[in-house]
């Protein structure tokens, strides 16, 4: 069996009611066109909504960043775009930020999470996607998944988990090219710890296992508001994880989402909130969030997928969820201030700083005597 690719590439091209979920008729027009012009090139593939956002998950045998995997996504999204604009969807066609197709669709608006891997005997593997927030969401998961036996007993149970793994860390500040450092687990946890506090600015890009040298994990990185230089809707992101083992079992993986640690993300992209792990095709509501996260497990066999299992839907995470809901209210109760509002390098409005700039002109300066 030659290797293969599993990609999920994602975009938000228009919802209803403001920034809720796609409509069934956008869904299916991405879906079909997959279908019928993925002929020859796809294996398989899987279409689903997250909030507002259509994830296309395909597996393929022409390796990460196909020129040909991307263009059939992108004219798929660019012919959903145009059911949106008939249907009169909010913010149609929101993240096709180029006009025409170029090689791959990195830095051109959709999100992108891809890996090459050797098909194992039997290869499990997890589909995340996430709306109202940003790719640093997946951090703290990441983290902890491959970093703390807290949440991860195969670190302490099982020998080629326990070699550790490799980090790649991006530096999403960088916009001329990718910037990225690699580091290794155990020894340099603190350092990724170091690095992944502030997740605006590194984010996990993959995760490696050092007992096969087999990749983990990867995240989309890119950053909307980096390609735009304007408001243009949060880069809500996508990750492909591996499970079983020399990987994390699925339950490891999941294990850090009970925390449902506050992320940037939430009403018009700019404030704090809890991310709440969520069933698959969950809409948006309170606040234009929570920011979500829903997980779809996978089994792959020669390219072929079986249907998905929804890895949130299960009484313990209705648990989480209304933790989550509480963390939501109690930090919406201090509304616009301090930790509830992101930092002004963050916020993905001009209001602020218009304000400012105008405001400026009225401060006064006291002179000395
Ligand atoms: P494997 O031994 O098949 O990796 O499964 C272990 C497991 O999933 C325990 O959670
Ligand atoms: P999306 O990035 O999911 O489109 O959300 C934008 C927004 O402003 C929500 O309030
Ligand atoms: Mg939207
Ligand atoms: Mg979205």
């Amino acid at each position: 069996m030659a290797k293969i690719t599993l990609s999920i590439i994602k975009a938000d091209i228009g919802s209803i009611g403001g920034h809720i979920k796609p409509s069934e008729k956008l869904l299916q027009t991405v879906e079909n066109y997959i279908k019928i012009h993925g002929k020859g090139l796809l294996i398989d593939s899987y279409v689903g909504h997250t909030g507002d956002d259509i994830a296309i998950l395909s597996t393929h045998t022409k390796g990460v960043l196909n020129e040909r995997v991307h263009k059939l996504c992108w004219q798929a999204f660019v012919t959903g775009t145009k059911v949106a604009k008939i249907q009169g969807l909010y913010g149609a066609g929101q993240d096709l930020l180029k006009d025409s197709f170029s090689g791959n669709v990195r830095g051109m608006g959709p999100a992108v999470a891809e890996m090459e891997i050797e098909e194992r005997p039997a290869e499990p593997f997890l589909m995340f996607a996430a709306d109202k927030t940003d790719p640093g969401a997946y951090n703290l998961p990441m983290y902890l998944t491959f970093c703390d036996p807290m949440h991860n007993a195969g670190l302490l149970l099982s020998p080629g988990i326990k070699k550790g793994f490799k980090f790649v860390i991006m530096d999403v500040s960088y916009t001329k090219a990718d910037k990225f450092i690699e580091l290794n687990t155990p020894e340099n946890i603190y350092d990724i710890a170091v690095l992944l506090r502030d997740p605006n600015r590194f984010v996990v890009e993959s995760v490696w296992s050092r007992a096969t040298g087999e990749q983990a994990a990867s995240v989309s990185t890119t950053r909307l508001h980096n390609i735009a230089g304007k408001y243009t809707g949060k880069d809500d992101p996508v990750a492909l994880v591996r499970s079983q083992k020399d990987f994390p079992a699925t339950g490891e993986i999941l294990s850090p989402y009970s925390i449902a640690p506050y992320v940037a993300g939430f009403m018009r992209g700019s404030h704090s909130g809890p991310l709440m792990p969520v069933k698959k095709n969950s809409p948006i509501s309170f606040f234009d969030g929570p920011p979500i996260v829903s997980c779809l497990a996978f089994c792959v066999k020669d390219g072929k997928l079986t249907e998905p299992a929804d890895a949130f839907d299960h009484p313990y995470w209705d648990y989480v969820r209304v933790k989550a809901s509480k963390k939501a209210e109690e930090i919406r109760r201090q509304g616009f201030y301090g930790q509830a509002m992101l930092p002004m390098s963050e916020l993905e409005y001009t209001g602020v700083m218009d304000t400012l700039k105008e405001l400026e002109k009225k401060f006064i300066i006291k002179k000395s005597k």
